[in-house]
């Protein structure tokens, strides 16, 4: 049986106009006015209501081993929380530990998705140590689909990686044609600052902002820039969260270096006073990079509207109120993550659409299109087009409604954005032609979730920067 969505204001990165859309079985078979279609076909009014593309979180966190415990969601909870919220595709980091082996990891994270998805899904794979044996182990994960990479710079002895080992994932990359995701914070200097400050007694959540200053996240996108620069490969810097760190990715991305910039939902909206709140209220609210000043809010608004942040994820990774009090004694103890999946699309519809000046072509850009196109699924994805896959969002801008933990499908006992407004939400879902969501409720195929198979990108393969003509070092003044 098919399904129309008729008369709806269709919003895509690149076209706007009020209309139906007609799927067929998993596609969109035909766009246009008044379409006429067969007897039984399931007809949605839209009057009144966007359509958008299916909405896709680059940025995820499900299985996650980390900081002594477990990220608490399963692809069970999560996918459902992401399709309430519109998100149809996940791209979650598959993060062995450098002590794993890859390929048994990459096995293991695709387990925990496999016939347990509600929404489409795929991965970046984190490179966390090179050896002889990565290469051949990173050529058979890419063989199998898995075409993006994600470093770490931070997180010294676990995820991290140095600066050979960057070198070498960002050569091979380029080789390949693949992506290089990066966590952009300098580990040597958060390490330093971790002990001076536990020293010094600074045991508290509020310290975790110090520990980590603005200017270590800019050492680190600067670093990956310039050996992006080096290597020819083609980077993307995972949630940037301030000024400095967005004027080393700026100046990258004007000398030509191939870079993309994402932002999270939580640096958008909440800041570091949050992280001050005494005791576990402040630890609900400690990721990396961290919660920062507020004066870098409309920095990071302004830069999302005129597109130099290229895509909006969550970094939804969420540890409940007993893991989080792991680290009640040392704030370097408190595991690391906010949980918003369910969230990234009202949120960013309400403060950048309804009540802020982010244009909603721009909205759907970052939040679905850019995605798809960084990564490998467009036009299948991202896309309003006959032939793309019907991963559909009829969103009903007229609801207000609030977020809250008590009714939130994610598997978290808080949500970090308790009490926030909303001043809309998806009425209809499709995966693929299905309707796996109405009005807030989940109500489809709990196992409808495919593993999202991405080809290599000849873009991402380019010579290394020899000629460097665009040099611009300041010219030094003789002293006087
Ligand atoms: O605090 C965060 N971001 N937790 C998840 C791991 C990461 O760095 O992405
Ligand atoms: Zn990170
Ligand atoms: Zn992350």
């Amino acid at each position: 049986m098919g399904l129309l969505i008729r008369n709806g204001d269709v919003v895509t990165a690149g076209r706007r106009f009020t209309g139906d859309v007609y799927v067929e079985d998993e596609t969109i078979v035909a766009i246009g006015t008044g379409l006429a279609v067969p007897e039984g076909t399931e007809i949605v009014d839209a009057t009144g209501k966007f359509v958008f593309p299916g909405f896709i979180d680059p940025h995820v966190h499900i299985h996650l081993p980390f900081m002594g415990t477990f990220a608490k969601d399963t692809y069970a909870t999560a996918s459902v929380a992401a399709l309430i919220g519109g998100t149809t595709t996940l791209i979650e980091m598959c993060c062995p530990s450098r002590h794993d082996d890859p390929l048994d990891a990459y096995a293991l994270w695709k387990s925990k998705a496999a016939g347990q998805s509600a929404c489409d899904y795929t991965f970046h794979m984190a490179v966390t140590r090179f050896d002889e044996e990565t290469p051949e182990q990173l050529r058979q994960i890419v063989a199998d689909g898995t075409a993006s990479f994600k470093i770490f710079l931070s997180y010294k002895n676990f995820f991290g990686v140095d600066d050979g080992e960057m070198y070498q994932t960002l050569k091979l990359a380029n080789e390949l044609g693949v992506i290089v995701t990066a966590h952009c914070e300098n580990a040597e200097l958060v390490s330093r600052l971790q002990q001076e400050l536990i020293a010094e007694g600074k045991t508290g959540p509020e310290f975790h902002e110090p520990s980590r200053p603005e200017t270590v996240e800019a050492e680190g996108t600067t670093r990956f820039a310039t050996f992006l620069e080096t290597t020819g490969a083609t980077g993307y810097v995972v949630h940037l969260s301030c000024g400095p760190a967005l004027a080393a990715a700026l100046a990258a991305k004007e000398r030509g270096v191939r870079l993309f910039v994402e932002s999270v939902v939580p640096h958008f909206l909440l800041d570091k006073t949050y992280a001050e709140r005494p005791g576990v209220e402040g630890m609900k609210f400690v990721m990396s990079p961290p919660l920062r000043d507020k004066r870098n809010q409309p920095l990071l608004w302004d830069a999302l509207t005129a597109g130099a942040i290229d895509t909006v994820g969550t970094d939804h990774c969420p540890f409940d109120v007993e893991q989080k009090l792991l680290g009640k004694d040392a704030f370097t103890q408190i595991p690391n993550g906010i949980p918003c999946v369910e969230d990234r699309v009202n949120l960013m519809y309400t403060y950048g659409v309804s009540r802020g000046s982010l244009p909603i072509q721009r909205f759907v850009d970052a939040l679905s299109t850019q995605p798809a196109k960084l990564f490998g699924l467009y036009p299948r994805k991202g896309e309003i087009a006959v032939g793309s896959d019907a991963d559909l969002v009829v969103y009903d801008s007229a609801y207000r409604g609030v977020i809250s933990a008590e009714t939130h499908s994610v598997n978290n006992d808080y949500s970090g954005f308790e009490g926030v407004a909303i001043d809309g939400r998806p009425s209809l879902v499709t995966v693929r032609g299905v309707v796996q969501v109405r009005d807030g409720v989940f109500v489809g195929e709990r196992t409808r979730g495919e593993f999202l198979r991405r080809a290599t990108n000849p873009a991402y393969s380019q010579p290394a920067a020899t000629d460097f003509s665009h040099d611009s070092t300041p010219e030094l003044q003789p002293r006087s």
